[in-house]
Protein backbone atom coordinates (compact mmCIF):
# COMPACT_ATOMS: atom_id res chain seq x y z
CA UNK A 1 0.00 0.00 0.00
CA UNK A 2 2.81 2.34 -0.45
CA UNK A 3 2.50 5.12 -3.14
CA UNK A 4 3.93 7.77 -4.29
CA UNK A 5 3.33 11.81 -5.71
CA UNK A 6 5.90 13.46 -8.05
CA UNK A 7 5.62 16.79 -8.21
CA UNK A 8 6.41 18.07 -11.82
CA UNK A 9 4.46 21.05 -12.57
CA UNK A 10 6.45 23.72 -11.88
CA UNK A 11 8.42 26.00 -13.93
CA UNK A 12 11.55 26.72 -11.98
CA UNK A 13 11.67 30.73 -12.76
CA UNK A 14 14.65 31.41 -10.55
CA UNK A 15 16.82 29.25 -12.93
CA UNK A 16 15.75 31.44 -15.87
CA UNK A 17 16.88 31.84 -18.88
CA UNK A 18 17.77 28.12 -18.33
CA UNK A 19 14.83 27.09 -17.05
CA UNK A 20 11.76 28.35 -18.56
CA UNK A 21 7.75 27.80 -19.14
CA UNK A 22 8.33 25.33 -22.13
CA UNK A 23 11.39 23.41 -20.31
CA UNK A 24 11.47 23.66 -17.05
CA UNK A 25 14.31 22.58 -14.64
CA UNK A 26 13.33 19.29 -13.53
CA UNK A 27 13.24 18.03 -17.61
CA UNK A 28 17.09 18.87 -17.92
CA UNK A 29 20.03 17.38 -16.33
CA UNK A 30 21.12 20.48 -14.49
CA UNK A 31 24.51 18.79 -13.13
CA UNK A 32 25.06 16.83 -16.39
CA UNK A 33 25.27 13.66 -14.97
CA UNK A 34 23.69 12.21 -17.70
CA UNK A 35 19.50 12.07 -16.54
CA UNK A 36 17.32 14.58 -16.14
CA UNK A 37 15.96 15.25 -12.84
CA UNK A 38 13.06 14.08 -12.72
CA UNK A 39 14.29 10.42 -14.46
CA UNK A 40 17.02 10.80 -11.15
CA UNK A 41 13.35 10.80 -8.50
CA UNK A 42 11.82 8.44 -10.52
CA UNK A 43 14.40 6.08 -10.13
CA UNK A 44 15.34 6.88 -6.43
CA UNK A 45 11.04 6.56 -5.91
CA UNK A 46 10.55 3.42 -7.98
CA UNK A 47 12.98 1.63 -5.03
CA UNK A 48 10.61 2.09 -3.38
CA UNK A 49 7.36 0.75 -4.46
CA UNK A 50 6.38 -0.93 -7.89
CA UNK A 51 6.72 1.84 -10.08
CA UNK A 52 2.70 1.39 -11.69
CA UNK A 53 2.01 3.39 -7.77
CA UNK A 54 4.02 6.60 -8.60
CA UNK A 55 1.87 9.11 -10.23
CA UNK A 56 2.96 11.98 -11.74
CA UNK A 57 1.06 15.14 -11.54
CA UNK A 58 2.20 18.37 -13.83
CA UNK A 59 0.95 20.43 -16.47
CA UNK A 60 -0.50 19.46 -19.32
CA UNK A 61 1.90 21.09 -21.71
CA UNK A 62 4.46 18.66 -20.35
CA UNK A 63 2.60 15.45 -20.60
CA UNK A 64 4.93 15.03 -23.83
CA UNK A 65 8.26 15.22 -21.95
CA UNK A 66 7.27 13.39 -19.37
CA UNK A 67 6.57 10.28 -21.82
CA UNK A 68 9.49 11.04 -23.45
CA UNK A 69 11.97 11.33 -20.45
CA UNK A 70 9.93 7.87 -18.88
CA UNK A 71 8.86 5.82 -21.36
CA UNK A 72 7.83 3.21 -18.66
CA UNK A 73 4.72 5.57 -17.22
CA UNK A 74 1.50 4.23 -18.45
CA UNK A 75 -0.81 7.24 -19.46
CA UNK A 76 -3.05 6.63 -16.95
CA UNK A 77 0.24 7.56 -14.07
CA UNK A 78 0.25 11.32 -15.51
CA UNK A 79 -2.04 13.69 -13.98
CA UNK A 80 -2.75 16.56 -16.36
CA UNK A 81 -3.55 19.73 -14.94
CA UNK A 82 -4.81 22.14 -17.42
CA UNK A 83 -4.21 25.27 -15.12
CA UNK A 84 -0.87 26.05 -13.27
CA UNK A 85 -2.71 26.39 -9.41
CA UNK A 86 0.66 26.08 -7.13
CA UNK A 87 0.80 22.16 -5.48
CA UNK A 88 -1.98 22.34 -2.30
CA UNK A 89 -4.87 21.42 -5.25
CA UNK A 90 -2.79 18.83 -7.09
CA UNK A 91 -1.71 17.38 -4.06
CA UNK A 92 -5.06 17.05 -2.56
CA UNK A 93 -6.39 15.52 -6.47
CA UNK A 94 -3.43 12.98 -6.25
CA UNK A 95 -4.71 12.02 -2.77
CA UNK A 96 -7.94 11.81 -3.67
CA UNK A 97 -7.00 9.70 -6.52
CA UNK A 98 -5.19 6.93 -4.72
CA UNK A 99 -7.36 6.71 -1.71
CA UNK A 100 -9.89 6.27 -4.35
CA UNK A 101 -7.66 2.62 -5.55
CA UNK A 102 -6.72 1.86 -2.05
CA UNK A 103 -8.26 3.50 1.07
CA UNK A 104 -5.39 2.12 2.94
CA UNK A 105 -2.98 3.97 0.97
CA UNK A 106 0.18 5.62 2.66
CA UNK A 107 2.03 8.42 0.10
CA UNK A 108 5.13 9.72 -0.23
CA UNK A 109 5.00 12.87 -2.15
CA UNK A 110 8.18 13.96 -3.66
CA UNK A 111 9.58 16.79 -5.51
CA UNK A 112 11.13 16.59 -9.05
CA UNK A 113 14.14 18.78 -8.64
CA UNK A 114 15.84 17.73 -5.98
CA UNK A 115 19.46 16.67 -5.69
CA UNK A 116 19.77 13.52 -3.25
CA UNK A 117 23.20 11.45 -2.45
CA UNK A 118 22.75 8.51 -0.27
CA UNK A 119 19.95 6.38 -1.57
CA UNK A 120 19.87 4.06 1.31
CA UNK A 121 19.72 6.31 3.71
CA UNK A 122 16.92 8.17 1.55
CA UNK A 123 15.18 4.45 2.05
CA UNK A 124 15.40 4.52 5.57
CA UNK A 125 13.93 7.85 6.37
CA UNK A 126 10.92 7.07 4.26
CA UNK A 127 10.47 3.75 5.08
CA UNK A 128 10.88 5.14 9.10
CA UNK A 129 8.05 7.39 8.28
CA UNK A 130 5.72 4.94 6.08
CA UNK A 131 6.01 2.83 9.40
CA UNK A 132 4.27 6.09 11.98
CA UNK A 133 1.82 7.02 9.03
CA UNK A 134 0.42 3.80 8.62
CA UNK A 135 -0.82 3.62 12.04
CA UNK A 136 -0.70 7.10 13.58
CA UNK A 137 -2.39 10.64 12.29
CA UNK A 138 0.77 12.73 11.44
CA UNK A 139 1.79 14.59 8.32
CA UNK A 140 5.52 13.71 8.22
CA UNK A 141 7.99 16.12 6.79
CA UNK A 142 11.80 15.11 6.10
CA UNK A 143 13.82 18.27 7.77
CA UNK A 144 17.41 19.50 7.02
CA UNK A 145 20.24 20.88 9.20
CA UNK A 146 20.23 24.12 7.79
CA UNK A 147 23.56 26.43 7.16
CA UNK A 148 22.49 30.16 6.45
CA UNK A 149 19.55 32.21 6.37
CA UNK A 150 17.70 31.07 2.83
CA UNK A 151 14.55 32.40 2.29
CA UNK A 152 13.55 30.25 -0.42
CA UNK A 153 12.42 27.51 2.15
CA UNK A 154 9.95 26.65 4.98
CA UNK A 155 11.74 26.68 8.48
CA UNK A 156 10.49 24.01 10.80
CA UNK A 157 10.44 24.95 14.81
CA UNK A 158 10.81 21.09 16.21
CA UNK A 159 10.72 20.48 20.16
CA UNK A 160 13.76 19.03 21.14
CA UNK A 161 14.11 15.92 22.61
CA UNK A 162 16.50 12.82 22.59
CA UNK A 163 13.36 10.79 21.82
CA UNK A 164 14.57 8.69 18.44
CA UNK A 165 11.51 8.82 15.59
CA UNK A 166 9.99 11.93 14.21
CA UNK A 167 10.00 15.50 16.52
CA UNK A 168 6.68 17.07 17.16
CA UNK A 169 6.78 20.63 14.92
CA UNK A 170 6.10 23.54 17.36
CA UNK A 171 5.89 26.19 14.09
CA UNK A 172 6.15 25.91 10.82
CA UNK A 173 7.15 29.15 8.82
CA UNK A 174 7.48 29.09 5.18
CA UNK A 175 9.52 31.60 3.13
CA UNK A 176 10.30 34.12 6.21
CA UNK A 177 12.12 36.89 5.70
CA UNK A 178 15.65 37.31 5.93
CA UNK A 179 15.85 38.67 9.34
CA UNK A 180 13.49 35.65 10.72
CA UNK A 181 15.60 33.38 8.96
CA UNK A 182 18.34 34.64 10.81
CA UNK A 183 16.92 34.63 14.35
CA UNK A 184 15.48 30.93 13.54
CA UNK A 185 19.15 29.66 13.24
CA UNK A 186 20.37 31.57 16.10
CA UNK A 187 18.22 29.91 17.71
CA UNK A 188 18.98 26.40 16.66
CA UNK A 189 15.96 24.11 16.94
CA UNK A 190 15.02 24.66 13.67
CA UNK A 191 15.49 22.74 10.06
CA UNK A 192 14.70 23.16 6.63
CA UNK A 193 11.71 21.90 4.71
CA UNK A 194 12.60 19.28 2.44
CA UNK A 195 9.65 19.77 0.61
CA UNK A 196 9.73 15.57 1.14
CA UNK A 197 6.19 14.50 2.97
CA UNK A 198 4.92 11.66 4.04
CA UNK A 199 1.09 11.14 5.45
CA UNK A 200 -1.54 8.49 4.54
CA UNK A 201 -4.18 9.22 1.54
CA UNK A 202 -6.63 9.53 4.39
CA UNK A 203 -5.25 11.96 6.76
CA UNK A 204 -3.94 14.09 4.38
CA UNK A 205 -7.45 14.52 2.39
CA UNK A 206 -8.92 14.94 6.28
CA UNK A 207 -6.60 17.60 6.40
CA UNK A 208 -7.89 19.29 3.40
CA UNK A 209 -11.09 19.26 4.41
CA UNK A 210 -10.10 20.92 7.77
CA UNK A 211 -7.78 23.70 6.54
CA UNK A 212 -8.89 24.12 2.50
CA UNK A 213 -12.19 22.94 2.84
CA UNK A 214 -13.12 25.02 -0.50
CA UNK A 215 -11.06 23.17 -2.52
CA UNK A 216 -12.04 20.03 -0.53
CA UNK A 217 -15.54 20.14 -1.21
CA UNK A 218 -14.94 21.10 -5.09
CA UNK A 219 -12.70 17.92 -6.03
CA UNK A 220 -14.95 15.79 -3.39
CA UNK A 221 -17.70 16.34 -6.44
CA UNK A 222 -15.21 14.15 -8.26
CA UNK A 223 -14.59 11.18 -6.79
CA UNK A 224 -16.77 9.25 -9.11
CA UNK A 225 -14.74 10.01 -12.06
CA UNK A 226 -11.25 9.80 -10.77
CA UNK A 227 -8.92 7.31 -12.55
CA UNK A 228 -11.68 7.05 -15.37
CA UNK A 229 -12.00 8.39 -18.89
CA UNK A 230 -14.03 10.98 -17.54
CA UNK A 231 -11.31 12.36 -15.18
CA UNK A 232 -9.97 14.95 -17.34
CA UNK A 233 -13.17 16.73 -18.53
CA UNK A 234 -13.80 16.52 -14.73
CA UNK A 235 -10.63 19.10 -14.21
CA UNK A 236 -10.60 21.11 -17.31
CA UNK A 237 -14.00 22.53 -15.66
CA UNK A 238 -13.09 22.79 -12.16
CA UNK A 239 -9.38 23.10 -11.73
CA UNK A 240 -9.34 26.64 -12.24
CA UNK A 241 -12.18 27.16 -9.25
CA UNK A 242 -9.60 25.85 -6.91
CA UNK A 243 -7.18 28.51 -4.51
CA UNK A 244 -3.61 28.63 -5.88
CA UNK A 245 -1.87 28.38 -3.04
CA UNK A 246 1.42 25.91 -2.21
CA UNK A 247 0.73 22.87 0.39
CA UNK A 248 2.99 24.91 2.68
CA UNK A 249 0.52 27.82 3.57
CA UNK A 250 -2.37 25.55 2.71
CA UNK A 251 -1.74 23.02 5.43
CA UNK A 252 1.77 23.02 6.80
CA UNK A 253 1.66 25.96 8.33
CA UNK A 254 -1.66 25.53 9.59
CA UNK A 255 -1.87 21.43 11.01
CA UNK A 256 -1.41 20.46 14.37
CA UNK A 257 -0.64 17.40 13.96
CA UNK A 258 2.85 17.98 11.83
CA UNK A 259 6.03 15.78 12.52
CA UNK A 260 9.42 15.91 11.29
CA UNK A 261 12.42 13.47 10.90
CA UNK A 262 15.85 14.94 10.12
CA UNK A 263 17.07 13.03 6.94
CA UNK A 264 19.98 11.14 6.81
CA UNK A 265 21.05 12.00 3.22
CA UNK A 266 22.75 14.41 1.23
CA UNK A 267 19.96 17.21 0.03
CA UNK A 268 19.99 19.82 -2.50
CA UNK A 269 17.23 22.10 -3.52
CA UNK A 270 18.92 22.60 -7.01
CA UNK A 271 16.15 26.55 -6.41
CA UNK A 272 18.86 28.71 -8.06
CA UNK A 273 22.01 29.05 -9.88
CA UNK A 274 23.85 29.64 -6.46
CA UNK A 275 22.80 26.33 -5.42
CA UNK A 276 25.37 24.64 -8.01
CA UNK A 277 28.39 25.83 -6.03
CA UNK A 278 27.36 23.00 -3.66
CA UNK A 279 27.38 20.51 -6.34
CA UNK A 280 30.18 21.10 -8.50
CA UNK A 281 33.87 21.79 -8.90
CA UNK A 282 35.20 25.26 -8.33
CA UNK A 283 38.69 26.53 -8.97
CA UNK A 284 41.14 28.13 -6.95
CA UNK A 285 38.98 31.59 -6.99
CA UNK A 286 35.81 30.00 -6.22
CA UNK A 287 34.48 30.58 -9.71
CA UNK A 288 31.85 27.52 -10.81
CA UNK A 289 31.82 26.82 -14.56
CA UNK A 290 28.87 24.89 -15.81
CA UNK A 291 29.77 24.91 -19.58
CA UNK A 292 32.66 26.12 -21.36
CA UNK A 293 36.11 27.14 -20.46
CA UNK A 294 36.98 29.87 -18.31
CA UNK A 295 39.92 32.65 -17.77
CA UNK A 296 39.22 34.27 -14.93
CA UNK A 297 42.05 37.01 -13.79
CA UNK A 298 41.11 39.29 -10.88
CA UNK A 299 37.81 37.02 -10.54
CA UNK A 300 36.05 35.87 -7.72
CA UNK A 301 33.09 33.78 -6.15
CA UNK A 302 31.70 33.87 -10.19
CA UNK A 303 29.04 31.14 -11.14
CA UNK A 304 29.50 31.22 -15.42
CA UNK A 305 27.04 28.43 -18.02
CA UNK A 306 27.57 29.60 -21.28
CA UNK A 307 25.96 27.62 -24.67
CA UNK A 308 28.60 25.46 -27.30
CA UNK A 309 31.90 24.68 -24.50
CA UNK A 310 32.68 29.16 -25.40
CA UNK A 311 36.01 30.08 -23.89
CA UNK A 312 34.48 32.86 -21.13
CA UNK A 313 37.16 35.61 -20.39
CA UNK A 314 36.73 37.43 -16.82
CA UNK A 315 38.55 40.64 -15.74
CA UNK A 316 37.69 41.88 -12.22
CA UNK A 317 34.18 40.56 -12.07
CA UNK A 318 33.62 39.30 -8.36
CA UNK A 319 30.21 37.11 -6.98
CA UNK A 320 28.38 37.28 -10.26
CA UNK A 321 25.95 34.91 -11.98
CA UNK A 322 26.34 34.93 -15.76
CA UNK A 323 24.16 32.91 -17.88
CA UNK A 324 23.98 32.95 -21.53
CA UNK A 325 20.83 30.69 -23.46
CA UNK A 326 19.94 30.78 -27.08
CA UNK A 327 17.38 33.69 -26.64
CA UNK A 328 18.90 35.20 -23.34
CA UNK A 329 21.94 36.59 -21.46
CA UNK A 330 21.73 37.42 -17.98
CA UNK A 331 24.46 38.78 -15.61
CA UNK A 332 23.12 39.63 -11.96
CA UNK A 333 24.76 39.67 -8.90
CA UNK A 334 24.92 36.45 -6.76
CA UNK A 335 23.51 38.25 -3.74
CA UNK A 336 20.39 39.15 -5.61
CA UNK A 337 19.98 35.73 -6.97
CA UNK A 338 16.20 35.30 -5.13
CA UNK A 339 15.34 38.34 -7.08
CA UNK A 340 16.29 36.25 -10.71
CA UNK A 341 12.20 35.52 -10.74
CA UNK A 342 11.47 39.13 -11.02
CA UNK A 343 13.57 39.80 -13.69
CA UNK A 344 12.10 36.99 -15.71
CA UNK A 345 8.94 39.07 -15.46
CA UNK A 346 10.49 41.70 -16.50
CA UNK A 347 11.95 40.70 -19.31
CA UNK A 348 8.95 38.25 -20.66
CA UNK A 349 7.00 41.74 -20.21
CA UNK A 350 9.20 43.83 -22.23
CA UNK A 351 10.22 41.69 -25.00
N1 LIG B 1 2.05 19.36 -10.36
C1 LIG B 1 2.48 20.55 -9.97
N2 LIG B 1 1.66 21.64 -10.12
N3 LIG B 1 3.69 20.65 -9.42
C2 LIG B 1 4.11 21.87 -9.03
C3 LIG B 1 3.32 23.04 -9.17
C4 LIG B 1 2.01 22.91 -9.75
O1 LIG B 1 1.25 23.85 -9.95
N4 LIG B 1 4.02 24.09 -8.67
C5 LIG B 1 5.20 23.58 -8.24
N5 LIG B 1 5.26 22.24 -8.47
C6 LIG B 1 6.34 21.29 -8.14
C7 LIG B 1 7.72 21.79 -8.54
O2 LIG B 1 8.07 21.31 -9.84
C8 LIG B 1 8.60 21.18 -7.46
O3 LIG B 1 8.98 19.86 -7.81
C9 LIG B 1 7.68 21.09 -6.23
O4 LIG B 1 6.34 21.14 -6.75
C10 LIG B 1 7.89 22.21 -5.20
O5 LIG B 1 7.58 23.46 -5.77
P1 LIG B 1 8.59 24.68 -5.75
O6 LIG B 1 7.94 25.81 -6.47
O7 LIG B 1 9.94 24.24 -6.21
O8 LIG B 1 8.60 25.02 -4.21
P2 LIG B 1 9.73 25.79 -3.41
O9 LIG B 1 11.08 25.20 -3.69
O10 LIG B 1 9.59 27.25 -3.67
O11 LIG B 1 9.35 25.51 -1.87
C11 LIG B 1 9.07 24.20 -1.40
O12 LIG B 1 10.22 23.38 -1.35
C12 LIG B 1 11.26 23.82 -0.43
C13 LIG B 1 12.40 22.84 -0.50
O13 LIG B 1 12.81 22.63 -1.78
C14 LIG B 1 8.46 24.34 0.01
O14 LIG B 1 7.92 23.08 0.38
C15 LIG B 1 9.49 24.81 1.03
O15 LIG B 1 8.94 24.78 2.33
C16 LIG B 1 10.70 23.89 0.99
O16 LIG B 1 11.70 24.34 1.90
MG1 LIG C 1 11.85 23.98 -5.27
Amino acid sequence: NHYAILMAGGIGSRFWPVSTTQYPKQFQDILGVGSTLIQTTFHRLAKLMPSENIIILTHKDYKKTVKEQLPQVKDHQIVLEPEMRNTAPSILLGALKIKKKNKDALILLAPSDHWIQGDVAFQENIEEAFQIVASEDKLITLGIEPTFPNTGYGYIQYKKDDAEGAKPVLKFTEKPSFKKAETFIEEGNYLWNAGIFIWSAAFIVKSFQKYQPETFRLFEKGNEVYNTEKEQEFLDENYHKTQNVSIDYAIMEKSDSVYVIPAKFKWNDLGTWKSLEDELPQDEDHNTMVDGRLLPINSTGNIIKTKNNKVVVLDGLKDFVVVEDDRVLLITPKKKIQEIKALREKAIEKF
